[in-house]
């Protein structure tokens, strides 16, 4: 009974957590990103900047190919400082937002964009994610 409870307890708090993930995404990300997760118009085309514009978080794109510790951190620091770090030369437009939100708040939107997703593409990324974590403790 009190693990049923706390089940449930936890259901609440996930969707709460999803809700306002919702909410912060359609006012700091959805600009570029597309309200429905949907990208930009021809994302895959490079601007007159030569940066490609922003890709759809939806299943079309490419976010869930990504573990959640890269997702974490390119929305935290850029995609700029993240490339940089790899060793990638590529011109990023997505912006930092460390400062603008805080860690729990970019949590909250990765858990909104994972919540749009069939089953079959969250269990591809949550292996993406155990992957990149064995990758980094080794
Ligand atoms: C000013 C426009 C802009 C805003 C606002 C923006 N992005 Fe981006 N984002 C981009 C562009 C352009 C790219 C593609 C370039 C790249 O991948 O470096 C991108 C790439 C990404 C990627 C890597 C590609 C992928 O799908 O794996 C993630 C993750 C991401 N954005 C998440 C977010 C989140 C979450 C927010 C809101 C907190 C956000 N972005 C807000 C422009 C934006």
């Amino acid at each position: 009974m009190l693990f049923a409870m706390t089940c449930l307890a936890l259901q609440a708090a996930e969707a709460d957590n999803i809700t306002g993930g919702r909410e912060l995404y359609l006012d700091f990300c959805a600009t570029c990103h597309g309200v429905n997760l949907e990208g930009a118009p021809d994302w895959q085309t490079p601007g007159p900047d030569g940066q490609l514009p922003a890709p759809p978080h939806d299943e079309t794109g490419h976010t869930w190919h990504h573990g959640d510790a890269f997702l974490f951190g390119y929305v935290k620091m850029g995609g700029q400082a993240v490339l940089d770090d790899l060793g990638v030369r590529y011109d990023s437009g997505m912006p930092p937002f460390d400062g603008v939100l805080g860690d729990a708040e970019i949590e909250a939107i990765l858990a909104y964009i994972k919540s749009t997703w069939p089953p079959r593409v969250r269990e591809y990324q949550a292996a993406r994610t155990a992957q990149e974590h064995a990758e980094r403790t080794r």
